[in-house]
């Protein structure tokens, strides 16, 4: 953070209120509004905050104009190309990307912490029938404080590499357990022989009748998907754990709240949403009659997978998606009727006035539930799959926020409710 010695002069009542001027490493200017109500017994009022910097970070950089995306100043497209998820996950939570020493002592603890507590699995046989994963995902989570109680000991690193290396894999292990018990068929336990895309892959489709062969490609597109949602800054899931994670509450109970918001169907929900979206256009076999309902103020229906709070142009992860959507696909000799729809709904939405004035394109989510259906991944476990790519980047904003002894997340409002004196 650079400090201009500028100031922005805030005019009220007849005083004037000098806002220091700051600026980060790619430019982006901010009023430091932090003593505001000190000085002038006064809040700012920002809905959705949308026009507020809740914290200083050096993980992740997105330019919403012009599509750029960063971690640790990175651009995604050569991580993609470039890196593992693994070594991606290293980055965002180290800071760096591994040597090669550091990446084999990272990817045995990821290997030695695969296994959840075998008591543990006694939740999915008590899961009732038809549960959305997401939910059993983070009630499993939070239950892991209860088996890994040393989680509390946030001062001590090795517990915190621990933790963070225990989540990574873990969560891998219970998404793939949460699929199988799903279909009824046996769990099928990680290998330690096996990457980590590699294994996550294994877990949910070998079977003892049918063993599965590992296809590189598939293990190449599932890399590239976990990088591609691996951190977003600021986002609803990432802000969550930075807000309960400042009442020093443990990380698993914290992670667990962040995979509650990614739920959401304006969130990380949105990739099922979307699959689900492009059967109905098929059904209706009108995408004008679609957008007719999109365009209706008395109709709550959305574009899934359109849009987005920070970018106002292409999403550069949709665009990195849709080509490896289209390459896979034809490798894999797999005609899928709903990518022809997607092509043909992102064609003619950027074609419409209503997405062009309102700068809508497509968003992560718009392809990636295509590559996952491609994979056999069932459309209950999509977000479950955005909730494993996104666990670095929600401990690195953890660990960021704990190291940088965050206060409690405390906003105010402004209370509009009944008043004393009209009682
Ligand atoms: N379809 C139709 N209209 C849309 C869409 C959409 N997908 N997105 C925004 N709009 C319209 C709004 O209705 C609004 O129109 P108005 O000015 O006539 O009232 C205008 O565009 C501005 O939209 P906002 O809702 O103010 O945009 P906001 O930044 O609050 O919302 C969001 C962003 C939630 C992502 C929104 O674009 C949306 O709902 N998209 C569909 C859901 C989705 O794909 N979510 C995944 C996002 S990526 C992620 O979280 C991983």
């Amino acid at each position: 953070m650079k400090d201009l010695n500028e100031f922005a002069t805030l005019s009220y009542k007849g005083k004037e209120i000098q806002l220091p001027v700051i600026t980060g490493s790619e430019g982006e200017t901010a009023f430091d509004a932090s003593d505001l109500r000190k000085t002038t017994g006064c809040v700012m009022l920002d809905k959705s905050l949308m026009n507020t910097a809740v914290c200083l970070s050096s993980i992740t950089y997105v330019n919403g104009e012009k599509g750029i995306l960063h971690y640790r100043g990175i651009p995604v497209e050569m991580l993609v190309e470039k890196c593992s998820f693994v070594e991606v996950a290293y980055l965002l939570v180290h800071g760096a990307l591994p040597t090669k020493e550091q990446k084999s002592t990272f990817s045995h603890l990821l290997n030695v912490n695969s296994l959840m507590h075998e008591d543990m699995r006694h939740f999915f046989d008590h899961s009732p029938c038809g549960a959305h994963p997401m939910h059993i995902l983070s009630t499993m989570i939070n239950a892991l404080a209860v088996f890994y109680p040393n989680v509390d000991q946030l001062s001590l690193k090795e517990d915190i590499e621990l933790s963070t290396a225990r989540l990574i894999s873990v969560v891998r292990t219970m998404a793939a357990f949460a699929y199988k018990k799903s279909i009824g068929e046996p769990v099928v336990y990680p290998r330690h022989d096996l990457s980590y895309c590699a294994n996550f892959l294994n877990m949910m489709f070998d079977s003892p009748v049918a063993p599965y062969e590992i296809n590189d490609d598939a293990v190449r597109i599932l890399n590239s998907l976990l990088i591609l949602h691996a951190d977003h800054e600021q986002n609803c899931s990432t802000t969550t754990v930075r807000t309960i994670g400042s009442a020093q509450v443990n990380l698993y109970a914290t992670i667990s709240a962040g995979i509650s918001a990614l739920s959401g169907p304006l969130h990380g929900g949105a990739n099922q949403e979307v699959v689900a979206m492009f059967r109905h256009i098929q059904e209706i076999g009108s995408i004008e009659k679609f957008f007719n309902q999109v365009k209706d103020k008395n109709c709550a229906t959305k574009l899934m997978g359109f849009g987005h709070r920070v970018y106002k142009t292409f999403d550069p992860r949709a665009k990195i998606i849709k080509k490896k959507c289209h390459e896979f696909l034809e490798k894999m000799n797999i005609h899928d009727p709903l990518l022809d729809i997607a092509r043909e709904v992102e064609e003619a939405a950027l074609k419409d006035d209503y997405f062009i004035e309102r700068n809508l394109y497509p968003n992560v989510d718009f392809y990636s539930g295509i590559v996952y259906r491609a994979l056999g991944i069932p459309e209950s476990m999509f977000t479950v799959m955005f909730a494993l790519a996104r666990l670095p980047g929600w401990i690195a904003h953890w660990q960021e926020m704990i190291g940088s002894k965050t206060k409690i997340v405390r906003p105010r409002q402004i209370y509009v409710g009944k008043s004393l004196k009209e009682l």
